[in-house]
């Protein structure tokens, strides 16, 4: 059995002082709920802040990316180990504004795979197709390329340790969530896939998640398909109320 994991995306938002603000208030609120893996991923500036916030705590932190050399002239990135030594244990990877916007690739997505799990990071490693590809009918065959190039060269031990996140691009900040059936398909796929690559127990292990418009009154619909074990919150996780309420409603349900 998985346990739900719950993570918030906070993207481009918060300065430290509105991250340590919310994770103080979290701490509090989610005490008690020890059937959740909760995550948070702030901007770097607030890595640090936040990861001591937190700290003896039941929330885990994550960044948002990280690049795949160790230390360098690479002027603007941080690399696994920084992450980790700021007091991440997480690491997002692949976001499709990353895709989109800054010009990772499969092949980069796996190069910062390998490198985050190097430095003994656990990746969420995201996925999902656009709605022309889904319109095209194409949406397993961009799944799979993802997978096959992104996860090029992992082991069955990592992927059972691997979170990845299916964020359909069109439901990201759209309002536009997957239907409850469409996760449940991709995440099946997904699953499908990982069990013909990587064998029976790396798949049953490895936590697929489900982002993209995920809000507090369509999180327990999501989160309770077969193979979505979980979810990656944009929006609804910025308020501490609404991403209480998403983890509440992902509980396992004999515990809510
Ligand atoms: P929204 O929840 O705002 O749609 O964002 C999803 C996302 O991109 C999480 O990584």
């Amino acid at each position: 059995m998985r346990t739900p994991f719950i993570a918030a995306n906070w993207k481009m938002y918060k300065t430290v002082h509105e991250a340590v603000a919310f994770v103080k208030e979290l701490r509090v609120m989610a005490k008690d709920v020890h059937d959740v893996e909760i995550v948070i991923a702030p901007p770097f500036t607030a890595l640090r802040a936040v990861a001591d916030a937190a700290h003896a705590s039941n929330i885990g932190v994550a960044a948002q990316n990280l690049y795949w050399e160790r230390e360098g002239a690479f002027t603007g990135e941080v690399s696994a180990p920084m992450i980790k030594e700021a007091g991440a244990e997480y690491v997002i990877i692949g976001h499709s504004e990353r895709r989109r916007l800054f010009g990772d690739t499969d092949q980069t997505v796996n190069r910062k795979l390998t490198a985050a799990l190097a430095a003994h990071l656990t990746a969420i490693a995201c996925i999902g197709e656009t709605l022309e590809e889904r319109e095209g009918g194409q949406t397993f065959a961009v799944l799979d390329r993802q997978l096959k190039d992104g996860l090029d060269g992992l082991n069955a031990d990592q992927i059972a340790g691997l979170v990845i996140a299916y964020e359909p691009v069109w439901a990201i900040g759209t309002g536009r969530n997957a239907t409850p059936q469409q996760a449940a398909e991709a995440h099946g796929h997904i699953r499908g896939r990982l069990r013909q690559w990587f064998g029976g127990l790396a798949a049953d292990q490895c936590h697929v998640i489900y982002g993209g418009s995920v809000k507090p009154d369509n999180a327990r619909e999501l989160v309770s398909m077969p193979d979505v074990d979980g979810a990656l919150v944009g929006g609804a996780s910025l308020d501490v109320r609404s991403f209480f309420d998403i983890l509440t409603r992902s509980r396992p349900q004999a515990a809510v």
